[in-house]
């Protein structure tokens, strides 16, 4: 049985597809009877805090020098640590904006991603995640379809892949894609997305 974390990014709430789309590959995992437990995080009503100058001090200092406001400056970031160490399947769901993944998103990575804690470099210089060994299933909404040529390319999935390649060690990743949604006579089919899960 797996543990899942549930990533929203969409400000959309009930309206957004890339939500609805990461919310039916949570119930198709359900619904095989895989899940253990689901921890929702749903960035877009509750921001994850930008990180600012005070907080990328904090990132790269040594643990044993740390004052108690700097652990309170970590609260958000071992949060969200502790929720992703805790989790085997990590649904990531995240509209297209402008070629790219959602902005609450992007601040959620900037959190997640440290030093010494997600990755870091053996002797010889090679970079290590530490979190290896996780499934990433991402749910990707856009108004134009990526295929299309005129629709723009899009860079959600291979970013998303990249980071948490390089920064986590987590390489499983498995993309489903709701495209078009811009069209006046668009009608989401979840079901049809996913029948291969
Ligand atoms: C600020 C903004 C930027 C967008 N940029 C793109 C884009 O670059 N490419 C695209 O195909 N659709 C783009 N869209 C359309 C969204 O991807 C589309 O509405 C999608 O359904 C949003 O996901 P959601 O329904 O989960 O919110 C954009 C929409 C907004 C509001």
């Amino acid at each position: 049985m797996k543990n899942v974390l549930h990533i929203i990014s969409s400000a959309r709430g009930s309206r957004s597809y890339s939500q609805g789309l990461s919310s039916a590959i949570v119930k198709k995992l359900t619904d095989k009877r895989l899940v253990n437990t689901i921890v929702e995080r749903n960035l877009a009503a509750d921001f994850p805090p930008f990180i600012d100058r005070a907080l990328i001090e904090v990132f790269y200092k040594n643990p044993g020098t740390m004052s108690n406001d700097d652990h309170l400056l970590l609260q958000y970031a071992n949060a969200i640590l502790n929720e992703i160490k805790n989790a085997d399947f990590i649904v990531i769901g995240t509209p297209v904006h402008n070629l790219g993944i959602s902005a609450p998103l992007k601040a959620w990575i900037d959190q997640l991603i440290r030093f010494g804690v997600t990755y870091g470099y053996h002797s010889d210089g090679q970079r290590t995640g530490y979190l290896g060994g996780k499934k990433v299933f991402l749910a990707i909404a856009s108004g134009g379809k990526v295929s299309d040529s005129d629709g723009g390319s899009d860079y959600t999935e291979p970013y998303l892949k990249s980071v948490f390649n390089a920064y986590t060690g987590i390489t499983d990743f498995c993309t489903y894609r709701i495209e078009g949604t811009a069209s006046p006579d668009f009608r989401e089919n979840y079901e049809e997305i996913l029948k291969n899960l």
